[in-house]
């Protein structure tokens, strides 16, 4: 089932995602209430870096939790290249997950107990990959080469974003999704963690959505999303593309 990803797609470049009429509320299916999220319609590119630019409660971390597949909505169709994400089941949307996506997060989220080395190794094992080249060339790139036996605890944050920058890409996915990668990053180390990101992008082109408050950060991506209460208000409201 899940093979059917990479039809119709070439395997290693970006992913294609697509919502249509998409509704998210929280608490249960409160019709009388507006959505948490609601999307008409969004295409992105595969190979896109798109930015989603909003306030704080806007919708953007629940709108990367559904195309995640973390979260499901509660009406409309998410396709990451042809298929859509509901017709997966659990497993199946882990099994993608593990695969074909890469997720950095505001507060990095390492394990705290496991080395810089262990905490890259991860995706891979899930996958029950090992490529101890792959994990020396991530740690070469991010400039943390040296420091793969320390825990995070040992590393400021801006070493720990771009650890898990690396352990994000590391499996070379085809979608990468970044919420507020530089939220709690000091300007000039913000800007350290988005080269790098714009570095791997162009040397082997995921598709990227990216949440930021930040218009510099923004500036990094191709194609600025402004989301405002749940609505995104630059995208076509209909089917048009
Ligand atoms: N787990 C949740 N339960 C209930 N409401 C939530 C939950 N997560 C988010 N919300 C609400 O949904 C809206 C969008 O939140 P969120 O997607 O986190 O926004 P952002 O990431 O842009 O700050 C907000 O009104 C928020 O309070
Ligand atoms: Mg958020």
């Amino acid at each position: 089932m899940t093979e059917s990803f990479s039809q119709g797609e070439t395997p290693g470049t970006g992913l294609s995602v697509r919502l249509e009429g998409v509704r998210k509320w929280y608490g249960g299916r409160v019709r009388e209430e507006r959505p948490a999220l609601d999307i008409p319609f969004l295409h992105i590119e595969g190979g896109e870096w798109a930015v989603l630019m909003g306030d704080s409660g806007s919708g953007k971390s629940t709108l990367l939790n559904l195309v995640g597949g973390v979260d499901l909505p509660d009406a409309g169709t998410i396709l990451l290249g042809d298929s859509p994400l509901n017709r997966l089941d659990e497993r199946e949307r882990t099994m993608l997950r593990r695969r074909d996506m890469g997720f950095v997060f505001q507060f990095f989220n390492l394990f705290p107990t496991l080395s810089v080395r262990e905490n890259i190794l991860l995706p891979l094992g899930l996958l029950g990959r090992k490529d101890p080249a792959a994990v020396r060339r991530l740690l070469d790139e991010v400039g943390l080469s040296g420091m793969e036996h320390r825990a995070p605890s040992e590393l400021s944050g801006g070493e720990q974003q771009r650890v898990a920058l690396a352990r994000a890409l590391v499996h070379r996915p085809r979608l990468i999704l970044a919420d507020e990668p530089t939220g709690s990053l000091d300007h000039r180390t913000g800007k350290v963690v988005l080269s790098l990101l714009q570095r791997l992008h162009r040397e082997y082109g995921p598709t990227i959505l990216m949440s930021t408050h930040s218009e510099e950060a923004a500036s990094f991506g191709k194609r600025i999303l402004h989301i405002r209460d749940g609505e995104i208000l630059d995208a076509p409201t209909a089917t048009t593309s």
